[in-house]
């Protein structure tokens, strides 16, 4: 039985991290999506409503659980009894920061192994950054992200201004 965590900010979960998700989904047997707590970024979407965006998105995947935690991932995924960490690779600048992050980790646990995956090509040049900034400058993101996001991008840019 492998599990693998599915790390992040999911600051809001993306079409891409779905894609990947689902990707994670079918080649483990379970498959932990764990979002950061993280009080020195400052995030658009609160790390519950990050989650119920993310449970709301991945609702028909029966091995996929919804999870926040802070700290080293490493303990956490320790404490998940996890032996996987999944992270997604959409283009070569990705590639540096992610090594890095996979050799940190592989030196403070050595028995986890990080998996860098691709999501579909489709999605290769989304991300959350620009998906807030697209939304915000008034542009149509329309297929980036699942439905029940770009109705709560709505509500939220609503209230701001
Ligand atoms: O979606 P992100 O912001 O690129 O995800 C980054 C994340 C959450 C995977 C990374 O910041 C992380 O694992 N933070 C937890 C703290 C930690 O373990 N730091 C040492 C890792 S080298």
């Amino acid at each position: 039985m492998i599990r693998a965590i599915y790390p992040g900010s999911f600051d809001p979960i993306t079409n891409g991290h779905l894609d990947l998700i689902h990707r994670g989904a079918s080649h483990f047997d379970q498959l932990v999506v764990a979002v950061l707590i993280n009080d020195e970024k400052q995030a658009l979407f609160s790390v519950q409503e990050r989650m119920e965006m993310l449970r709301d998105a991945v609702k028909g995947l029966s091995n996929v659980e919804v999870d926040s935690f802070n700290g080293l991932l490493v303990d956490y995924t320790a404490r998940k009894k996890a032996s996987v960490v999944i992270r997604g690779i959409r283009a070569i600048s990705d590639y540096e920061y992610e090594l890095q992050m996979a050799l940190m980790n592989r030196r403070l646990a050595p028995d986890i192994e990080t998996m860098f995956m691709m999501s579909g090509e489709a999605y290769s040049f989304i991300s959350s950054r620009l998906v807030k900034e697209v939304f915000r400058l008034g542009g149509d993101i329309t297929g980036l992200v699942p439905p029940s996001v770009a109705t709560r991008l709505k509500q939220r840019l609503l209230v701001k201004v």
